[in-house]
Formats: C-alpha cells, sequence, structure tokens
C-alpha cells in the first residue's frame, strides 16, 4: 500500500486511542458480560499447542507460494511477487493473540455454521475448527498454493469439521450462500477494500441469525476500510458494534438500542 495512503490512516488511530475505555465505563450489563466473559477467558488461554508448532514449521519454510493473489494486496508483500511460506507465516496471519480472541468469541457463540473469508495457510481456521466443534466452518481463499497448505494442515490437525473452498470469494460466497439458510458466525479477512467488505457484509446479513457475531479483520488498514466499517456498524440489524483495535465486531439483532464501544484485548 503506498505511504501516502497509510499515512492517511493515522487519525483512525489516534481517535482510538483517545476513545478506548475499558469494561468499568460500560453501561449495558448485556456488553459488560460478554466483554468480561471474553477477556477473563482470553487472559486463561495459551493457545493450541498442536496449531501454534504448525505455525512455527511455517515460519521456518522459505518455499514459494505461487498462484494469484485475489485480495487488496498487503503492506508488506508485492501483490506481483511470489511470497514465502515464512513471510506469510510471520505477516499475513492472525498472530496467536488474534487467534485465542478468535477461539474465545466462537466459545460464546456456539456456532453451528461459522465462515471464514481469507484462510490464507489455514492457522486462524484451525483455531475456528476447534473452537466450533460440533458446527461447520466454512473457509474461502483464492490462491491455489494456499488453499493446499490449508488442506494440510486440516488433515495434520484433524479439523474434520472443516471445508476449504477454493476460488474468488466473489463469486464462491453466494453459490454457497444460496444452499445455507443460517450463519451464526463469520469472520472477513479477505479482500481489503471499501467495496469488498461492503460486498460481503450485503451477501451475508440476511444469513445471519438472532445474536450472531460478524468479526471484520484490518478496519484501519485503509480510510476506505474504515468508512466501510461505519457503513456496516450503522445498519439497522446491528445491536451492538465494538472496535478492537483493527478488528471491527458487530452483534446482530439483540432486540436492544444501538450500541458503540472501542475496547482492547
Ligand atoms: C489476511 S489473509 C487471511 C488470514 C487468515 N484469515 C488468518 O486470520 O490468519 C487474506 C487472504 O484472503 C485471500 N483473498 C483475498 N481476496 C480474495 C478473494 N477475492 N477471493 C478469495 N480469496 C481472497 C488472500 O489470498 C489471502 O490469503
Amino acid at each position: 500500500m503506498h505511504f501516502i495512503l497509510q499515512l492517511k490512516t493515522i487519525p483512525l488511530f489516534i481517535r482510538y486511542f483517545f476513545n478506548v475505555v475499558d469494561q468499568h465505563s460500560l453501561q449495558s450489563p448485556y456488553v459488560f458480560e460478554f466483554y468480561t466473559k471474553l477477556i477473563l477467558a482470553i487472559k486463561q488461554n495459551n493457545g493450541l499447542e498442536e496449531v501454534e508448532s504448525l505455525r512455527h514449521d511455517f515460519f521456518r519454510d522459505n518455499s514459494h507460494v505461487y498462484g494469484q493473489d485475489l485480495g487488496a494486496g498487503s503492506r508488506v508483500f508485492n501483490k506481483t511477487k511470489e511470497k514465502t511460506i515464512s513471510k506469510i507465516a510471520r505477516k499475513g496471519i492472525s498472530s496467536k493473540k488474534d487467534c485465542i480472541f478468535l477461539y474465545e468469541l466462537v466459545q460464546l457463540v456456539q456456532p453451528k455454521l461459522c465462515i471464514e473469508l481469507g484462510t490464507s495457510l489455514g492457522i486462524a481456521t484451525a483455531y475456528l475448527s476447534k473452537s466450533t466443534g460440533q458446527g461447520l466452518v466454512y473457509s474461502f481463499e483464492g490462491n491455489k498454493g494456499l488453499v493446499t497448505l490449508a488442506r494440510m494442515v486440516m488433515d495434520k490437525l484433524k479439523c474434520e469439521n472443516t471445508q476449504i473452498i477454493h476460488g474468488d470469494i466473489d463469486v464462491e460466497l453466494p453459490e454457497f450462500l444460496k444452499k445455507i439458510s443460517e450463519v451464526d458466525f463469520a469472520l472477513i479477512d479477505a479482500n481489503h477494500t471499501e467495496n469488498a467488505l461492503l460486498k460481503y457484509f450485503n451477501m451475508m446479513k440476511s444469513k445471519f441469525i438472532k445474536g450472531g457475531i460478524m468479526v471484520i479483520d484490518d478496519i484501519r488498514w485503509s480510510t476506505g476500510m474504515y468508512k466501510a466499517w461505519e457503513k456496516v456498524h450503522s445498519d439497522e440489524r446491528i445491536s451492538i458494534s465494538i472496535e478492537f483495535l483493527n478488528k471491527g465486531l458487530l452483534i446482530f439483532d439483540l432486540g436492544i438500542s444501538k450500541q458503540h464501544y472501542m475496547l482492547s484485548y
């Protein structure tokens, strides 16, 4: 991403650091309970050893991943060049801390059906899979090389409840949504552009159950992403929206007045 465009995101970070609050400032009993439970669970979770061991194997793997990058690209990688697995594992996927956050959110929702847009190496997918347990996980990835690696991760970790869907999300997601009736949990972490985020949110929102949770990664990646985030959290179906710095969390249809918070974990 161009340096000038990155500079434009600085006020978005300043706004967050000026407005972030802790649980004692939460007036809503629902959000207080939700946040307190989540934070406590995160503190007590040290991560999934078997998944982290595969992450460390990837750190040491300097082979290249070939194939098309369908997203907005990265601040770290040149969109046109092949990347090494090691670089993707270090800079292009959710950290252990972020994976624990996702794992504990899923524990709160206990989803029957969980969607991830943007699988990459499948490390966060494995956390989603293990936390979802009896439910099903569908993860979408456009890069063939990454799909092969992520499927290998699913096999090694026996993530039998998880399917990696290969192809452009713009094409695959609408087809997939025709076949299912409800979604309880989704992570949007693929094409980091304003248009793509709005498109993915609008495609999925009618399938979301009451109390369902959608997490959007990299909301401060660009001013366009933040604009899209502001639009989606204003949607009438969203009861609670929370900014966790780079992650945006949306809770659907709780039947309470709309609330928006900036919190940390
Ligand atoms: C940031 S990575 C996903 C990281 C992963 N969710 C995690 O938490 O570790 C984004 C991925 O989305 C994929 N992607 C971007 N745009 C896509 C599209 N239109 N269709 C399919 N995959 C896409 C990229 O190939 C990349 O692997």
